[in-house]
């Protein structure tokens, strides 16, 4: 299929990773998961609602048996930034304690909100908790945030798709693009 066509594209600056590249890299994150997780009562945690494409297309590759689970958090901030204030808006169903958790984020920017998740979750006694990430920019850090696997590090741009939005909008968007300077500054 040819996504260029989608008309969503016409708001993209440039196209940073097109589909088959996502798909590449995350069939090996799962393989990698795979290996790690024998033997272990994984629970996906899926961060939303920016992960809500990639934990399905990773889950799809993880090769263990494991609990899904959502945690939905609001970060205050303007459009293309986050305060760090971070509440959760809607929480896990299943107890972790003493389970192995994989919180699964679209990205990981100044890392305050996974810093404030892991910090949150530590606190209800998990066998293990560990990272993953679709993206990660490491030039905007404020709060070092241990990542245990990644799929892409990019450099300093806001990027709409694949789960990401700005204000909202292009999460359906297939690939993960750049877009354009006008759109952003009107918002
Ligand atoms: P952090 O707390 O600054 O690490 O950012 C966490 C959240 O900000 C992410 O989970 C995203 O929801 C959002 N975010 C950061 N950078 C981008 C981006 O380039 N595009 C879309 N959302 C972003
Ligand atoms: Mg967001």
């Amino acid at each position: 299929m040819n996504t260029q066509i989608s008309p969503l594209f016409n708001d993209i600056k440039q196209v940073l990773i097109d589909e088959e590249a996502i798909a590449l890299r995350i069939r090996e994150m799962g393989e990698k998961i795979t290996q790690d997780y024998r033997g272990k009562d994984l629970i996906l945690l899926c961060v939303l609602k920016g992960s809500l494409l990639f934990a399905p297309d990773l889950m799809r590759h993880i090769q263990v048996p494991l609990v899904l689970d959502f945690i939905a958090i609001s970060s205050y901030g303007d459009a293309t930034s986050t305060s760090g204030v971070v509440r959760i808006v809607k929480d896990l169903e299943e107890s972790i304690e003493n389970r192995h958790v994989l919180i699964v984020e679209d990205i990981v920017d100044t890392g305050l909100t996974l810093g404030y998740l892991i910090k949150a979750l530590k606190l209800r006694k998990p066998a293990s908790i560990r990272t993953c990430t679709l993206l990660d920019k490491p030039v905007r850090r404020i709060l070092e945030v241990p990542i245990d696997y990644k799929g892409f590090e990019i450099g300093d741009h806001f990027v709409v798709g694949y789960g990401l939005d700005f204000a909202g909008r292009y999460r359906n968007l297939p690939a993960i693009g750049i877009l354009k300077d006008e759109l952003i500054n009107r918002a």
